[in-house]
């Protein structure tokens, strides 16, 4: 057991002990360390929700294959905890011996900034792209500035300064930045605002939840940090399992892949898209591409919200999750998980440990759609997922996935039976469409009305049609 960890801060190594007097709480936000501990205010607090951008950092870590990766997240969604073994990098850190880094090099030149509150933000965001080798080109710049609000400059003078970049960045690459040795031992130190512990292994996080069924997981922090901003809370023990690498393994085995709870929702795109690519634009509508660098799939399945985007899409992939507790484990089908409002099937003392994925045969197609009122970083009204096999001109196994139409994520059966066996053609879709009034009693909220919900369901059978058919069209 230890109650240090130690990182990286721009270079300089940082070695925290928490048993001593002064030190603040593991459980603190990095945001709150870096402006508040210590007095870095380059990096700055907007929403604090993972809304805006303006705490973006980039930090450096190994994958599971023992690479090291960087990327850009947010200060205010992160733990002080989580910095353990890894190399965080601020505004304050990338400029080199007097000279600008790059990025803010063009973001001056281009007159990129005005009033400056987003501008570290946005620095940071491309830092992360440029030192990854990532070119900068209207589809990549949308993403890697989907996390960063800019109220006053405009955008235009931004992307022009990130497509400057492209006369200086070099190709993809594993970034050459330094790490610190990892501490031998376990992390748990029982602070101020309660235990805050890191198991090494994941029997000895079983053992910790059998023991403590109510301290609950922290895995990507971006639920657990908005909850904590709002709710406050005096006291909340928490299990980090942020760093457990049996927890983001992917596995191939007979017709299934499986990835671990723990892999972040990039990840998951990342491994999904090669098999599903009708998937990737649903995916790249979720959140920012900072807050899925850390954002797990395990949190949002845990989560159970009833407007969560990943729940519908593994419903219509016919997935499963496989369930452990430190008495054994048990793989039950995504279908039948969520028992209803924010509610799910997991024991006190049980994890998701990893989702299972079928691999799609040739004959699979898959429609995915996320209606919201922003394309990107915005909650869903609606999501709708549908996956089936056209086999001689006949729609066979379909699969739907709802979200936003009832309290929980939900699949119909009776219109996958509606489907089934009928020709895929406009008038067996425009036949679905119909059917829906009578298959849902959708709900109302500010983000759609009932009626709004029902409507653009219903299109969305057509426009499903549509699109597997390969037809453009205008949803
Ligand atoms: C700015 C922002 C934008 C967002 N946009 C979207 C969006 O577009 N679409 C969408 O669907 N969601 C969105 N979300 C919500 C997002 O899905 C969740 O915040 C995220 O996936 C939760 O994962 P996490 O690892 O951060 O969870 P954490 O905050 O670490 O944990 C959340 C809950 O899950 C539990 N948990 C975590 N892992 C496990 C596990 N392996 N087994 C059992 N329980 C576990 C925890 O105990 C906790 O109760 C957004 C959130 C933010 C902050
Ligand atoms: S302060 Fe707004 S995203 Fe962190
Ligand atoms: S420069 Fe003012 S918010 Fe972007």
């Amino acid at each position: 057991m230890r109650s240090k960890i130690q990182f990286l801060l721009n270079g300089d190594p940082v070695a925290l002990d928490f048993s001593e007097y002064g030190t603040p709480d593991p459980q603190i936000t990095v945001l709150k360390y870096l402006r508040d501990f210590r007095k870095m205010t380059g990096t700055k607090e907007g929403c604090g929700t993972g809304d805006c951008g303006s705490c973006m950092v980039a930090l450096a870590q190994k994958d599971t294959a023992g690479n090291t990766v960087l990327y850009a997240a947010n200060a205010c969604l992160m733990l002080l905890g989580m910095l353990d073994g890894k190399h965080l990098i601020t505004i304050e850190g990338i400029a080199k011996n007097g000279k600008l880094h790059p990025v803010q090099q063009a973001l001056l030149h281009r007159k990129g900034t005005q009033c400056g509150f987003c501008t570290p933000g946005v620095a940071m965001s491309s830092f992360a792209a440029y030192e990854t080798g990532r070119k900068f080109t209207p589809t990549s710049i949308q993403e890697i500035l989907s996390g960063n609000l800019c109220r006053c400059t405009g955008y235009e003078s931004i992307r022009e300064a990130l497509t400057d970049l492209n006369a200086t960045v070099q190709s993809l690459r594993e970034p050459t930045i330094e790490l610190p040795p990892a501490l031998p031992g376990e992390f748990f130190w029982e602070g101020s605002m309660g235990p805050y512990i890191k198991p090494q292994t994941v029997s000895s996080l079983l053992e910790y939840k059998r023991k403590y069924p109510r301290y609950p997981i922290v895995s990507g922090a971006s639920d657990f940090s908005v909850k904590n901003i709002l709710e406050e809370p005096e006291q909340r023990p928490l299990i980090d399992t942020s760093d457990l690498e049996e927890l983001k393994q992917i596995q191939r085995e007979e017709g299934w892949v499986t990835l671990g709870a723990g892999a972040s929702v990039e990840t998951f795109k990342n491994m999904l898209v090669p098999l599903y690519p009708a998937a990737e634009a649903y995916l790249l509508s979720f959140a920012s591409l900072p807050v899925r660098n850390r954002a797990t799939i395990g949190g949002s399945l845990a989560g159970a919200s009833a407007v969560g985007d990943i729940m519908p899409l593994l419903l219509a992939l016919n997935a499963q999750l496989k369930l452990r507790t430190s008495g054994g484990s048990r793989t039950v089908a995504c279908k039948g998980f969520n028992t209803g409002y924010h509610t799910h099937l997991l024991a006190p003392d049980e994890i998701i440990y990893a989702v299972r994925i079928p691999i799609p045969s040739k004959t699979r197609k898959l429609f995915a759609h996320k209606q919201s009122a922003r394309k990107d970083m915005d909650i869903s009204t609606l999501t709708f997922c549908l996956c089936f096999d056209v086999v001689n001109g006949i729609v066979r196994n379909a699969s739907s996935g709802f979200g936003g139409m009832a309290p929980t994520p939900v699949s119909s059966k009776e219109l996958e039976d509606f489907l089934n066996g009928r020709p895929f053609s406009e008038e067996t879709f425009a036949g679905a469409s119909a059917l829906m009034p009578q298959l849902f009693s959708t709900i109302s909220d500010v983000r759609g009305s009932a009626g709004y919900r029902m409507k653009a369901a219903s299109h969305l059978l057509v426009s499903c049609f549509l699109e597997t058919h390969g037809r453009n069209h205008d949803r």
